[in-house]
C-alpha cells in the first residue's frame, strides 16, 4: 500500500515548506516537490497543512477510579483521539496492592489489545515499593515502559511516600526512564477536604476550594528536590498554576532536567465554574488538580511559549455526568476525577494559541507532537514528518470554523468541558502509519490497526 499527499505545506517543529510526501508501506519514503510516483491513494492537500501526527502522552482509557472506571475505553478513545488528529497515546496501567509491574502490564495490554486505532504505549502507575519493584524496573524499560507515574497526592489509595519517590527516581535515571509526578501534597488536602465533609459542604465546588495552588506549588518544589538529589530527570504531569510553573521555571534555570506539561483546560477554563448556582452539574468540571483563577491562563501561555512547559497533553479521564460523576452525590470527595479531552487538543491549541497569537505553528506542532515524542522514547518515528519516520500525518484546514459540543463529539461521554465554544481549524484527514484512518468526517479505519509501541530511552532537550 502506498500513499501520496501533494501539494500541503508541510509544518514541523523546525520546519515550514509547501512539499509532496510519499509513503511505502507504513513509513515515509520521499518528500519533494511535485513528486511524479504512483501511489495506491494520493490525497489533495492545497491550502491545508500537513503536521505530524499528535503524541498524546496522558491518557486515561478503561482506567478504574473506584467502583468503576472511564467511559472510554481503549476503543471509543483511541478513536476520538484519531478524529482530533492524535495517532499515538501513551495510556496508564496501575499496579495493584501487591502485584508484580509485569502483571500490571500484561494486563494493560490485554486490555489494549486488538481494540486500539492508534498506536500506543503504556506508562506504569507504581503504588508501593517492595524488594521486588525496583529489579522489576529493569524488565519493563526493557519491555518499552520507559516512564512510570507516581502520585503525591490520594493517601490511602495510591499515594507513595518521599522514600519511594526517591528510589523510583534513582533507578529509571539510571534505565534512561523518565519518572512523571503527580504534584499534590496530599495530606494536606486531605485534612481540607475532611474539615470541609464534616461543616457540611459537600457539593463539588468545593472539590477545588480544597486544592490549593500552595499545595501542587509545594509538591513540585518537594520533588525537585528529591529528582536533584537522586540526580534525575523529572517530568511533571497537568501543571495547572503559575506557583507550580514557577518552581519549574527556577530549576530550569539552574539547568536540572525538570519537564512539565499543561493541559487545554487549565489553558481555556477557570474557576468560576465551581459556582453552586450551577448545582450538582458542576463535578463537570472536577478534575484534578482543579481549575484555577483565570489569571493563571497567561502564565501557561507564556511558560509554552519559552519552553518552561514542554507538552500539552489531554489528561483525558472522561466519566459521565449521569450515573458517574453522580457517585459523589452529596460527597464531593467520590465524584471520579478527570474530563474529556483527547479530541480537541490540536484544535483548541491552534485556536487559542496560534490563532490568538499566543504560540507559532512550529512551537505549536512541538508541543502538540514533537517533544511529547522526545521525552517519552517515541521519535523519530513520531513526532515529525521526515524519510523514514512513520507516515503519521494530519491534514488540518487551517481557516475552518466550528462549534465544539457532546451532540457532535466523538468521545463516549455525556458532556463537553467546551460546550458551545468556537473554534477555529479542523482535522480533515488523518493518516496512521500510512492508511487513512479519518476522512471527510467519518472514522474509516479498523479497531485493532493500532499497535503497541515499545518505547525507547528518553530523549531530552
Ligand atoms: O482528575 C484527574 N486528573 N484524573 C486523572 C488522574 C490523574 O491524576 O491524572
Ligand atoms: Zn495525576
Ligand atoms: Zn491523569
Amino acid at each position: 500500500m502506498s500513499l501520496l499527499v501533494k501539494g500541503a505545506r508541510i509544518v514541523t517543529a523546525c520546519d515550514d515548506y509547501v512539499a509532496d510526501v510519499h509513503a511505502e508501506g507504513e513509513t515515509i519514503t520521499t518528500i519533494g516537490r511535485q513528486l511524479d510516483i504512483p501511489a495506491d491513494v494520493v490525497l489533495d492537500g492545497t491550502g491545508l497543512y500537513l503536521l505530524p501526527g499528535g503524541v498524546d502522552p496522558h491518557v486515561h482509557l478503561d482506567f478504574p477510579f473506584g467502583d468503576t472506571k472511564t467511559s472510554d475505553n481503549v476503543q471509543t478513545g483511541t478513536i476520538a483521539a484519531a478524529f482530533g488528529g492524535t495517532t499515538t497515546v501513551v495510556n496508564f496501567t496501575q499496579q495493584l496492592p501487591g502485584e508484580r509491574l509485569q502483571a500490571t502490564l500484561e494486563r494493560g495490554l490485554d486490555t489494549a489489545e486488538g481494540n486500539a486505532a492508534v498506536d500506543y504505549g503504556y506508562h506504569l502507575i507504581v503504588t508501593s515499593l517492595d524488594e521486588q519493584t525496583l529489579p522489576d524496573l529493569d524488565t519493563l524499560v526493557a519491555d518499552g515502559v520507559t516512564s512510570v507515574k507516581l502520585f503525591m497526592a490520594y493517601p490511602g489509595l495510591v499515594m507513595v511516600d518521599d522514600r519511594t519517590l526517591f528510589q523510583v527516581l534513582e533507578r529509571t535515571a539510571s534505565l534512561g526512564a523518565l519518572t512523571c509526578v503527580h504534584a499534590e501534597n496530599g495530606d494536606v488536602i486531605d485534612v481540607l477536604v475532611q474539615r470541609a465533609l464534616a461543616a457540611g459542604r459537600t457539593g463539588p465546588a468545593w472539590h477545588g476550594r480544597t486544592r490549593p495552588e500552595l499545595a501542587e506549588a509545594e509538591a513540585t518544589h518537594r520533588a525537585i528536590a528529591l529528582a536533584e538529589m537522586a540526580d534525575a530527570p523529572v517530568y511533571f504531569v497537568h501543571l495547572s498554576c503559575r506557583e507550580a510553573l514557577d518552581e519549574v521555571t527556577r530549576a530550569r534555570d539552574r539547568g536540572r532536567p525538570v519537564y512539565a506539561e499543561t493541559c487545554p483546560h487549565y489553558l481555556y477554563l477557570d474557576d468560576r465554574v465551581y459556582d453552586e448556582q450551577g448545582g450538582f452539574d458542576v463535578a463537570k468540571y472536577v478534575l484534578t488538580p482543579p481549575l484555577r483563577p483565570a489569571h493563571h491562563q497567561a502564565h501557561l501561555w507564556r511558560g509554552l511559549r519559552n519552553d518552561d512547559l514542554s507538552v500539552v497533553s489531554t489528561d483525558h479521564c472522561p466519566f459521565c455526568l449521569k450515573g458517574q460523576k453522580t457517585l459523589g452525590v452529596g460527597d464531593f470527595s467520590k465524584i471520579p476525577n478527570g474530563g474529556p479531552g483527547i479530541e480537541h487538543r490540536l484544535v483548541l491549541l491552534h485556536s487559542g494559541g496560534v490563532v490568538a497569537e499566543r504560540l507559532s505553528l512550529r512551537r505549536m506542532v512541538e508541543v502538540f507532537s514533537t517533544a511529547p515524542a522526545r521525552l517519552f522514547g517515541l521519535f523519530p518515528s513520531k513526532g515529525t514528518i521526515a524519510v523514514n519516520s512513520d507516515a503519521d500525518l494530519v491534514l488540518f484546514d487551517a481557516g475552518a470554523t466550528h462549534t465544539l459540543s457532546a451532540a457532535t463529539h466523538n468521545m463516549n461521554v455525556d458532556y463537553s468541558l467546551y460546550e458551545g465554544m468556537a473554534v477555529t481549524g479542523k482535522v480533515t484527514s488523518v493518516i496512521a502509519r500510512g492508511k487513512v484512518i479519518v476522512e471527510e468526517g467519518k472514522y474509516v479505519g479498523r479497531p485493532g490497526d493500532g499497535r503497541y509501541f515499545k518505547r525507547g530511552p528518553s530523549g531530552r532537550g
